[in-house]
């Protein structure tokens, strides 16, 4: 028996919220419809744990989408971002924080000389873009299927029909213009990551080394070795975007796990440690091109805030070798546990995962790309969320986001949210059998 849970205050603000925010919401994922329900209002976080404004408690496996690595509330970061409000929140001037933590970020990646800050991912891809297309007197970037680098107009693109290589606008209101300087190519899909390298001149191959917004789809062996060798051969930047796999998935992010070296990396999440901010880094010859120092323009009012900064600062002081092996240590669990449970449910799933990050796709074989993360029967995966929530576990309320386990996930909660999903497998009725053909849910971006 699932103890019963009141959801009344979610629902009562859900009906207040609705009228005044899109949705309901300030970001679409949090509205939950991809799975099949209302969105949670939250109250509080601390540690693993997430606590709704009806007093149900859950343990979090989104953990605001990748920045608590050390879970809700940690002493330490608190602590960093109350002393920096004491001294005043926003100065519109420089401060010592960004000048620690671009050194800090440069000692931990080797591809980072030089940081420009900015308040959000999206924001340190347009400068990537931006500064790309400068340095190469080029305009067309090249993306992957599937992957996110925030809602830049250009890159919310689309595959057109038949041979047409030109993107097509993936959202009203993108201008056809904009996604027509983008080329479009299938993740893991070597040839024809070199049939568009041979036939256009690029500014930048742009790519999430370890794609994480069509669920986790890790790249196969030697990919992003291609990804270097034809952005060199093409005379294109390679633009790493490591938004959620930077300073999780290891010290210096996947550029260190792969053994691959970007020109430019974008940055967020884990680096503001839950406070807004977000970067672009790379070789000093680039980076010196932004204004002032260079003729590429790009500001932001609130770009280095020193409580974000103050907050990131303090969350990688927390980030050591031995913090690395513990991340990897659980999420190994977690993932194992997950196939254990699935199995014994007679599930056909399939759980990717690398230090930090994990995606259960209900899918029998490995997800390779976006084509197969959409052929997964998101249909169950709503299910199952709806089941482990009533359980008081958090997943991402959609397939196609990766699970953030942090620091702060104890091996009793773990081993909890282990067996709660065993609950929910077996809990998934006939209709939720296994599907021939899923994926019927719109693939609704976070
Ligand atoms: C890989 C990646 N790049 C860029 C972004 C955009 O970042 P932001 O939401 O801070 O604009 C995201 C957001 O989830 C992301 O996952």
């Amino acid at each position: 028996m699932v103890p019963a849970r009141s959801d009344t205050r979610s629902a009562e603000l859900y009906r207040r919220a609705l009228p005044v925010l899109p949705g309901g919401v300030n970001s679409p994922v949090r509205a939950m419809r991809a799975i099949g329900r209302e969105p949670v209002f939250v109250a509080r976080g601390r540690g693993a744990e997430l606590i709704d404004v009806d007093g149900n408690r859950y343990l979090d496996y989104v953990c605001s989408w990748g920045p608590l690595i050390h879970g809700h509330a940690h002493p330490l970061v608190l602590e960093a971002i109350a002393r920096a409000a004491s001294h005043g929140t926003s100065f519109g001037a420089p401060t010592a924080g960004e000048v620690e933590l671009a050194k800090e970020v440069a000692r931990r990646m080797d591809a980072v000389q030089m940081l420009r800050m900015t308040s959000s991912g999206t924001e340190a891809t347009m400068t990537a873009l931006r500064l790309a297309r400068a340095a190469t007197g080029r305009e067309l970037v090249l993306k992957f299927e599937g992957a996110y680098h925030g809602h830049v107009d250009g890159l919310l693109a689309q595959a057109g029909s038949g041979l047409a290589t030109q993107a097509l606008p993936a959202s009203p209101g993108v201008p056809a213009s904009t996604t027509a300087l983008t080329v479009l190519v299938p993740w893991n899909d070597e040839q024809a990551l070199r049939a568009a390298c041979a036939e256009h001149e690029l500014a930048a191959i742009l790519a999430e080394p370890l794609p994480a917004n069509m669920g986790l789809v890790a790249p196969a062996p030697g990919f992003l070795e291609l990804l270097r060798e034809q952005a060199d051969a093409n005379g294109a930047l390679l633009v790493l975007d490591e938004v959620i796999s930077g300073f999780r998935v290891a010290r210096g992010g996947a550029q260190e796990r792969g053994g691959v070296s970007a020109d430019l990396t974008i940055l967020g999440k884990i680096l503001g440690g839950g406070l807004p901010a977000a970067a672009l880094g790379g070789r000093r010859e680039l980076l010196e091109r932004l204004a002032p120092a260079g003729e590429v323009y790009q500001a932001g009012t609130l770009s280095g805030n020193p409580l974000a900064v103050a907050a990131g600062l303090a969350t990688l002081s927390l980030l050591d070798e031995d913090a690395y092996g513990r991340l990897a240590a659980s999420t190994e669990r977690l993932a194992r546990g997950l196939r254990e449970a699935a199995r014994a449910g007679g599930r056909p799933v399939s759980v990717a995962s690398v230090p930090g990050l994990l995606t259960v796709f209900f899918a029998a074989r490995p997800v390779r790309d976006f084509a197969g993360a959409r052929a997964c029967d998101t249909d169950a995966y709503g299910a199952w969320c709806r089941e482990l929530l009533a359980r008081g576990v958090y997943p991402p309320a959609s397939q196609f986001e990766a699970w953030f386990p942090s620091l702060a996930h104890t091996e009793e909660q773990i081993e909890r949210t282990l067996a709660v999903a065993a609950e929910a497998f077996a809990a998934l009725d006939d209709t939720h059998a296994p599907a021939a053909s899923g994926g019927r849910r719109r693939h609704e971006r976070a």
